[in-house]
């Protein structure tokens, strides 16, 4: 059993996505954590970010057990994975891996931009996940303020704004809501109710 979850930076996926995993005994994978790696790997050897080569190099040769490495949450990795991401090529390469997590069993949770929508098409619950610009400025200011105070709201807004556009905007693979997605806006919600919400939404979906 696969479920979905897509969403835009900081619309609190990632932390739902991993406590749903958690409630249902199922694998869990943040696909996002895929293309920050290779970033990490592009730029560790000296390549440029629109070297398709290189990228595509790295997207192949990935290890699976460098995903937990903490670097890979800096933001400087997080705006190199969207430029990376934008690659044809590079994303064919994830590809199979993200498949054949999703086939674990007893079930997976994946989370990403594309997975309702070209990963797994036939995941049997999808949500996209979203909140306002503003609020998810809020809360990423907040978390990069609590490691480094050298960040303003203002800056952070318009970097959400700007990962926002590239990753819809790109021609492979852009960040969309499926059509039989629900859309759970977590703008009003602590990470409990999105989390209630959530089950809910699945639950019914597998019900039905
Ligand atoms: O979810 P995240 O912020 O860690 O993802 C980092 C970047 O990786 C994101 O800006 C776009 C890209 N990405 C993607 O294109 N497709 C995915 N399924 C997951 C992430």
């Amino acid at each position: 059993m696969i479920i979905a979850i897509d969403g835009p930076a900081a619309s609190g996926k990632g932390t739902l996505a991993r406590k749903i995993a958690e409630y249902l005994g199922f694998f869990y994978l943040d696909t996002g954590s895929l293309y920050r790696a290779v970033a990490r790997d592009v730029l560790a050897r000296g390549f440029r970010l629109d070297d398709t080569w290189a990228a595509v190099a790295m997207a192949r040769s990935l290890d699976p057990a460098s995903l937990d490495d903490q670097g890979l949450r800096e933001p400087g990795v997080g705006e190199a994975a969207s430029r990376i991401a934008g690659i044809p090529e590079v994303r064919a390469a994830l590809l199979e891996y993200q498949r054949l997590f999703a086939k674990s069993s007893p079930g997976a949770v994946l989370d990403g931009r594309d997975i309702g929508t070209v990963v797994c098409p036939d995941a049997c619950a999808k949500i996209f996940v979203t909140a306002t610009p503003e609020e998810r400025a809020r809360r990423r200011f907040l978390e990069r303020q609590a490691l480094n105070g050298d960040v303003t709201y203002e800056e952070t807004l318009v970097m959400i704004r700007n990962r926002d556009a590239r990753d819809a905007g790109r021609d492979s693979a852009p960040m969309r809501r499926a059509d039989d997605a629900d859309l759970l806006d977590t703008t009003e919600m602590d990470i409990e109710t999105a989390f209630d919400a959530a089950v809910g939404l699945i639950k019914r979906k597998i019900s039905q």
